[in-house]
Formats: C-alpha cells, sequence, structure tokens
C-alpha cells in the first residue's frame, strides 16, 4: 500500500509534494520519491527511508517548478531501495509514473518488454507499466492518453497511476482501478492535486473527485479535468466538497496519532451515533440499509467478511446479531473466505467491516460474494473508498481520519454500527422486547460518556505497563461478549510493541494455554458484572494458583476481583452488550504505553501499514 500525491498549477510544486507525501506516510514508509519539471528539466529524486531521508536528499535543489509528482511506498514487488523507489522512468527518461497497488501480469509484460530491448533498472512491477506504456506510444504511433489507455487494458491487477511527460509540463495523466485516487480541483480551475486520500488537499481546496475503477483523468493547465474509462468513453466529472478539517489532521497536542485517536472516541462514538439513535422518537435509522432493512429483518445468515481488527469487531458483530436478533452468523477472515470456495447464494447477506475500505481481501471477498448473488452491505470509515462503493448498501462509521496504524476509534465506532444495526433489526423483528429496545438505546447513548469516564484510568494504565513492558508474552482472556475484545487487545499489544499475545476464551485456558502460566507472565481478564462473571471469577483463580500475575478489567466497587487480582482497572457497569466498547479502550491505552515505553514506533510500527491493498 503506497502513497501517491500530483500537482498542477500556479505555486512552486515541491512543497506541496513533500507536506503531501508526509500526509501519507501511514500509507507506507519504506522509501520516497518525487519527479518535477524544474526549468524545462524533467528531475527525479528518491531513496530508501521516509520523507524526511527525501527531503534531506533533495537538499533545497528543487524551488521553481509548477507540476510534479511524489510517491511513499510500502514493498509489494522487490525490496525497500533506490532503485525500486518510485517514481520510475520509461526507457527515453521522459515519462515519469508513481503507482499505488500490484500488476499481477508483469511478468508477462516484462518478459514481452525485454524481448522488445527495453532495459529495466528495478524489481518492480511499476517500472514495467511506464515501459509498457512509452512501447504502446512509439509502435502504435499514438498520444500518451491513448498510449496509457492501451496498455491498462492489457493489465491485470490494482492501480493508482499518476503520470509526467517531460515535453508536456501543462498536464499530468492518472488512472484508477482498486487503489484509491481522488483529484483536488483548486481556486482556479486550473490548479490540480491529486492523492491516494483527501488528507494532503485539505488544505488546499475541498473540491474533489474520486475517481471511479478504469477511469483515466487528464488534468491540463487549459482544459481543466476531463475523464475518461478504458474503454475510451468520456465522463462527467462529479464534484464532492470535503469534511475533514485540517486540525484534525494533526495530532492536536498528543505525542502520537495513535493517543490522539483513542482519546477521540467519546466524540467519535457520538459521531457515529448522530441522526441513527433517536433516544426521543424509541428508534434506529441507518438511512445508508433502509432499503435492505426487510432483507436484514429476514435473513437466514449473515456473514461477517473482514481482517485484523475488522475481523474482531465482526465477531463482536456475531454476538450481537444471534444475541439480540436471533440471525445465525458467520464471521470470516476476508484472505480465507476468498480462496475456499465457499458456498454462498441469494438469500446471503454479506457485510464487509473495514476502516480504511481498501484492503484487498475484504475486497476480494465482496467481489465473490457479489458475484455469487449475495447482498452485500458495508461498513466502512473512509468515505468513497473502493469497498464502500463496491457494496450494496452501507453505514460508514464516521470517526474521521484513522491516521495510526493500530486501529482504536475505528474499532469502536464499527462496533457502535454493529449494536445499532442488531438492536434496530432485532426490534423490528419483535425478538426483544419494546422495553429491552428502549433501554439498550438509553444506554448506549450514555456511552460516549462512560468511555470518558474510562479514559480518566489512564495514569493508572501507564503504571501497569511500566510494570509489565518487559513481558516476552502477554496472555488477553475474555468471555461471551468480551472475547472479541480478548483478541483486539493481544493483537494492539503485539503490533505496536512486538510482544507476543494472544486473547483466548478465558474457559479455554485449561485445554493447553495454561501451561504456559508463571509468574513471568501477565494475564489481562476482562471480568465485568456480566452472564459469564462467575466463571470468569474460577479462571482467574486458576490463573493465580499458577503464580500467573493478573491485571483484571472490572466493574466499579468490585472487591471479589480485586481481591485476587494483582492489579485491577475499574470501568462503569453497561449492558452485557455494551461492554466491549467499554472494555477495549483501557487495552488500547495498555499497548500505547508499553509500546512507548519499548520506543517502538507507535504510529507506523515495523512492517505494517495502515491499509493493506495488496494480498
Ligand atoms: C489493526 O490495528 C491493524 N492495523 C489491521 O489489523 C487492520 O485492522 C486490518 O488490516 C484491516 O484493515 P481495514 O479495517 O482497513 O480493512
Amino acid at each position: 500500500m503506497c502513497g501517491i500525491v500530483g500537482y498542477l498549477g500556479d505555486n512552486p510544486v515541491y512543497p506541496v509534494l513533500i507536506k503531501g507525501l508526509a500526509r501519507l506516510e501511514y500509507r507506507g514508509y519504506d522509501s520516497a520519491g518525487i519527479s518535477v519539471i524544474e526549468n524545462g528539466k524533467l528531475e527525479l529524486y528518491k531513496c530508501k527511508g521516509k520523507v524526511a531521508d527525501l527531503e534531506r536528499h533533495v537538499n533545497g535543489k528543487l524551488q521553481s517548478g509548477f507540476v510534479g509528482i511524489g510517491h511513499t511506498r510500502w514493498a509489494t514487488h522487490g525490496p525497500p531501495n533506490d532503485v525500486n523507489a518510485h517514481p520510475h522512468a520509461s526507457d527515453s527518461g521522459k515519462l515519469h509514473i508513481i503507482h499505488n497497488g500490484i500488476i499481477e501480469n508483469y511478468a508477462t509484460l516484462k518478459e514481452e518488454l525485454i524481448n522488445r530491448g527495453h532495459v529495466l533498472k528495478s524489481d518492480t512491477d511499476t517500472e514495467i507499466l511506464i515501459h509498457l506504456i512509452e512501447d504502446i506510444q512509439m509502435r502504435e504511433r499514438v498520444d500518451l492518453l491513448e498510449a496509457v489507455r492501451m496498455a491498462l487494458n492489457g493489465v491485470i491487477g490494482a492501480y493508482a497511476i499518476v503520470i509526467i511527460d517531460a515535453d508536456h509540463p501543462d498536464t499530468l495523466i492518472a488512472a484508477k482501478k482498486s487503489s484509491p485516487l481522488v483529484i483536488g480541483i483548486g481556486e482556479g480551475h486550473n490548479e490540480f492535486y491529486l492523492a491516494s486520500d483527501a488528507t494532503p488537499l485539505v488544505e488546499y481546496t475541498k473540491n474533489v473527485v474520486y475517481l471511479e475503477d478504469e477511469e483515466i483523468a487528464v488534468v491540463n493547465r487549459k482544459t481543466g479535468l476531463s475523464i475518461r474509462n478504458i474503454k475510451n468513453q468520456e465522463k462527467t466529472p462529479y464534484i464532492q466538497e470535503l469534511e475533514i478539517q485540517l486540525e484534525v489532521l494533526e495530532k492536536g497536542g498528543y505525542d502520537h496519532f495513535m493517543l490522539k485517536e483513542i482519546n477521540e472516541q467519546p466524540a467519535s462514538i457520538r459521531d457515529c451515533l448522530r441522526g441513527r439513535l433517536q433516544l426521543q422518537k424509541g428508534s434506529v435509522t441507518l438511512g445508508g440499509i433502509k432499503d435492505y432493512e426487510q432483507k436484514l429483518v429476514h435473513a437466514k445468515r449473515i456473514i461477517f467478511v473482514a481482517c485484523g481488527t475488522s475481523y474482531y469487531a465482526g465477531l463482536v458483530g456475531e454476538y450481537l446479531f444471534e444475541d439480540l436478533a436471533r440471525i445465525p452468523v458467520e464471521v470470516e477472515y476476508a484472505s480465507e473466505f476468498r480462496y475456499r470456495n465457499p458456498i454462498i447464494g441469494e438469500n446471503d447477506i454479506v457485510i464487509a467491516i473495514s476502516q480504511s475500505g481498501e484492503t484487498a481481501d475484504t475486497l476480494a471477498a465482496i467481489e465473490l460474494a457479489k458475484a455469487k448473488g449475495a447482498t452485500i452491505i458495508g461498513i466502512c470509515n473512509v468515505v468513497g473508498s473502493s469497498i464502500a462503493r463496491l457494496t450494496d448498501a452501507g453505514s460508514y462509521t464516521h470517526a474521521g481520519p484513522e491516521i495510526g496504524v493500530a486501529s482504536t476509534k475505528a474499532f469502536t465506532a464499527q462496533v457502535t454500527v454493529l449494536t445499532l444495526m442488531a438492536l434496530g433489526i432485532a426490534h423490528r423483528k419483535g425478538s426483544i422486547s419494546d422495553s429491552k429496545f428502549h433501554r439498550s438505546l438509553v444506554e448506549l447513548d450514555s456511552i460516549p460518556e462512560k468511555v470518558n469516564q474510562v479514559l480518566e484510568v489512564n495514569a493508572q494504565i501507564r503504571d501497569i505497563a511500566n510494570i509489565y513492558k518487559d513481558a516476552d508474552n502477554a496472555l488477553y482472556l475474555g468471555r461471551g461478549f468480551t472475547y472479541p475484545v480478548a483478541l483486539e487487545g493481544a493483537l494492539k499489544l503485539k503490533e505496536i510493541s512486538y510482544i507476543h499475545a494472544e486473547g483466548y476464551p478465558a474457559a479455554e485456558m485449561k485445554h493447553g494455554p495454561i501451561a504456559l502460566i508463571d509468574e513471568e507472565m501477565p494475564v489481562f481478564v476482562i471480568a465485568t458484572k456480566g452472564a459469564s462473571y462467575e466463571k470468569v471469577v474460577s479462571n482467574i483463580q486458576e490463573v493465580k494458583a499458577r503464580k500467573g500475575k493478573v491485571i483484571a478489567i472490572i466493574n466499579y466497587g468490585d472487591t471479589v476481583v480485586k481481591e485476587l487480582a494483582d492489579h485491577t482497572i475499574e470501568i462503569p457497569e453497561t449492558d452485557d452488550c455494551l461492554v466491549p466498547l467499554l472494555s477495549v479502550v483501557p487495552l488500547q491505552l495498555l499497548s500505547y504505553y508499553v509500546a512507548v515505553m519499548r520506543g517502538c514506533n507507535v504510529d507506523q510500527p515495523r512492517n505494517l501499514a495502515k491499509s493493506v491493498t495488496v494480498e
């Protein structure tokens, strides 16, 4: 997954590109590069490392260009190094390209190009594409736009590309399929910003066009923006107004985006509920799925497909939909679902959960389900994302941009949407009583404030993190609604602090993992009051009997577990089905502080990217 930017206009291009790349570094940061037409010459600077390394590499040499492209990379083909960094140049050196995505048939194309005498310098699939485009331009004697169109008709895979041409400094050409690309339109309508998402554009313009799959855009200083698809059909640009504010993108005074986003959860959950939870009317309204409500009410089965944290949100969804709406649910890892030849039919409803809306496995899973006739509903955070646009209906989580690679506020927003969906369907089905429905709405409405209360134990959690920051392993235990939270807590710890951690159903300890318990093993247990509280207390006693260290999340005033555990973190009581929204927050904070104390890069953990748009 990579970040791409482009600019054509009247202002110096270098500052626009370098700042844009910095805003996109969460998409990948193992190398970076830019190409600018400076004093009539196409200049290329690229290197391994981060955007800051690129700035040092450029070292002030780019001052006067007005058109350029830039790229920050997450390697898919070829290791992170200078030569594999983007942009890549054609044989003549007159065409440079940046690319986010993957060209699946690049090996065949590479062989054909080499046979035709092309000299390739890198191991990347992207370089193949720009050589192919120039090859077609020369052989077919067509202009660059037509050569791009013809080339893309022969490409299999995903792409968001921008091409700069040394002979046409007043033009950039972009194209998109499966990877995101947005075009910002400047004030004068002869100024254009191109990027993987809206964050680099928001400080310059609010008017954007999201390219659709297989569309090619030309931005030209004189003729403006024109779009056609790869079948050569003209398309009318649909200009939308951006709602993201610039300050939202800053860290807001926190040390890391992740801590900011953990602390944003009262607001992001409130934003997710706004306009959907009507307490006075005693109703739930999810406008994005209203045409499918009856289909959901009568669903024989619902399948959640997702990856990572979003998969764990789907597990919470399983408990919610089965317990409240009495609908059979299956939760599938998208990467497994898409290849196991699943039995899917027109009566199935597949719900895709994805913060970025660009996760390749999730995208492919719903494409498969769609092809088999299932109804596809999306729960995404990024408006206009590929998954959002592929589904029949859906609900945005409205959590705002989540920059930290470790998902936090998106998870609680996903669970909030799933809770609204399950309660609304259950009420329409009559599988819960009116009184339980209304009581649940009142309790759900109190969750943002209760999350605020949970955030107040921040200092205590930091102290606990300091005690266990050097652990080599950790176990997370939960039961019922909090079993998925145990899995999510373990994922948070491992992905940002690099400590090996496992989430388990508390009762499963007896079937093997208890052999791991010793005085070195911290065991985080969600032990809030609810259906399985007494059982969890027994599980805690089993751990203590083997000298394990127990850190328990409990409700205010619980003296029983306080007696047993080595540390307790108190949170407000709530309905069983809403405990995930509260109990995950201490685990997010815990993983954050452990990672900081271990000197890890919290917002950009090693080997990870915010959105995995490749298989
Ligand atoms: C979660 O903290 C991770 N960053 C990762 O597991 C993530 O949830 C997963 O890649 C799915 O991403 P998505 O929600 O954007 O589809």
